[in-house]
């Protein structure tokens, strides 16, 4: 039986029905995922049966994955471990341990490893354990906002390269969140601020917390620019949150989404998620 796809918001996001991505999935039923993921950034798979080989293995029919930076890489070599229980015993991480400092970053609106020389294409989220409130994750779509964008403003940045670094953004949240080996890992990189999609000719800005400045302007000028740029994107029309369920998976296009963790009670809930990441195939800028 084909895959459903019922949209979740006129203008991005559909929920992906009738499909268990745990089990072995043949190539015409992958192909209409990865054909949707290009229409609608944003696929949700409510009651999957995955554990961490399984969203290896499904993950990796998208393309090669990520290796998670050392600073969030707890969950293993392919994961980022969105939680608050520790890894080793399960116990809730007390709200001041760097760890969750670290993931605070999460709550600035962003898209995933625009800090790395090849961006990620998508990334793949999945609800092990979800708190019985907050916690929802917010999408907002740069490729709606684009097309919204006034013509004067579409021309201005057309062209345009950003610097990008986990170091700035991280920096937002506080001046220790890096450690600085953790900051020589990651060295600012440039990245187009409209990219197009080679499949279907769809352009979205590309901003997020870790756009830092503009290349060839005074660095407030870039940074008002980019502030402009995300709070654009970040309007009410162009945003769809979604509210977690045990056994969901999230899959979102890195390249015309933004998101944002929101907060929970990290002291009295418990939240888990698991994470991978697929690796774009080239840099945005030549
Ligand atoms: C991420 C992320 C948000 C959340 O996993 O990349 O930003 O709600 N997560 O956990
Ligand atoms: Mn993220």
């Amino acid at each position: 039986m084909a895959i459903s796809i019922t949209p979740l918001h006129p203008l991005f996001g559909a929920e992906i029905g009738r499909v268990d991505v745990g089990a072995p999935l043949d190539d015409a039923t992958f192909a209409a995922i990865r054909a949707a993921l290009d229409d609608y950034s944003l696929l949700v798979f409510h009651d999957q049966s995955l554990d961490d080989d399984r969203q290896v293995a499904f993950s990796r029919r998208f393309g090669p994955l990520e290796k998670t930076i050392s600073a969030n890489a707890t969950g293993g070599t392919h994961f980022a471990r969105q939680s608050n229980l520790d890894v080793g015993t399960g116990a809730v991480i007390p709200p001041e341990d760097r760890r969750m400092v670290y993931q605070k970053g999460n709550q600035l609106w962003h898209t995933d490893s625009s800090f790395k020389p090849v961006p990620a294409l998508c990334s793949l989220l999945s609800g092990r354990v979800v708190p019985p409130e907050g916690g929802d994750t917010g999408f907002a779509s740069a490729r709606a906002a684009y097309d919204a964008l006034p013509e004067a403003m579409k021309r201005r940045i057309e062209g345009l390269v950003a610097e990008h670094s986990l170091g700035y953004s991280r920096g937002l949240i506080g001046p220790d969140v890096l450690t600085e080996t953790q900051k020589q890992e990651v060295p600012a990189v440039r990245q187009v601020v409209v990219r197009t999609n080679p499949v279907n000719g769809r352009k979205a800005i590309y901003a997020g917390a870790h756009a830092s400045h503009i290349v060839g302007l005074p660095i407030e000028e870039g940074r008002a620019l980019l502030r402009e740029l995300n709070d654009f994107i970040t309007q009410p029309r162009f945003c769809y949150s979604h509210r977690w369920r045990q056994g969901d998976l999230v899959i979102w296009d890195n390249r015309c989404l933004l998101h944002r963790a929101t907060p929970y009670d990290t002291v009295r809930h418990q939240r888990l998620m698991q994470r991978t990441t697929v690796a774009g195939d080239a840099p945005t800028v030549a």
